[in-house]
């Protein structure tokens, strides 16, 4: 078990694409879920990228069991996902509050496709393909554009929805990061 440090807005390595996994078989790749999983448990995070912790590959994962994070949104079970590929399922487009472990202490509103299909490969290789709805295509959004180098705040389209957790949301004991 290893937990990592998580890096934040400003780091370069956050803007950067990350590469495609080739070698599924490599030690290396199952050592970086294991790491991801712990450092997202430990914060309470509902996702982490591997660029999150310095690694420029193309692997997220994510969790939404209870989460005192997000403490209205729905159970999205423990998904690992390599080389994700999004396609959207309508042109419906809605807005949420989002954060992230990289903006500690902050909340935005965000525009996400409200349906969509991922597909993509689960840690022992084997193909992934599912169609998701509401927060759960929400968190898959947030995390594959950590793949590309974007980070939620620059989606954000009013930046007067943009702010600190504990004064947009006071006394709903929300976690500040
Ligand atoms: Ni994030």
């Amino acid at each position: 078990m290893a937990i990592r440090d998580v890096l934040k807005m400003g780091d370069p390595r956050l803007v950067a694409p990350a590469r495609p996994v080739e070698d599924f078989a490599s030690p290396d790749l199952g050592q970086l879920i294991v790491d991801m999983h712990d450092t997202m448990r430990s914060l309470n995070g509902a996702g982490l990228a591997a660029p999150q912790i310095g690694v420029g590959l193309q692997v997220v994962i994510f969790e939404v069991v209870a989460n005192p994070r997000y403490p209205d949104a729905e159970n999205v079970p423990f998904t690992v996902l390599i080389n994700p590929v999004l396609t959207p399922l309508s042109d419906v487009i809605e807005e949420g509050w989002e954060g992230c472990l990289s903006v500690p202490g902050m909340r935005g509103l965000v525009p996400r496709h409200a349906a969509l299909r991922y597909q993509a490969f689960d840690a022992s290789g084997q193909p992934i393909d599912r169609s998701v709805s509401g927060f759960h295509a929400r968190v898959v959004q947030h995390e594959v554009d950590h793949l590309h180098g974007i980070l939620y705040p620059m989606r954000i389209r009013d930046l007067r929805y943009f702010g600190f957790t504990d004064t947009l949301f006071p006394g709903q004991a929300l976690q500040d990061d």
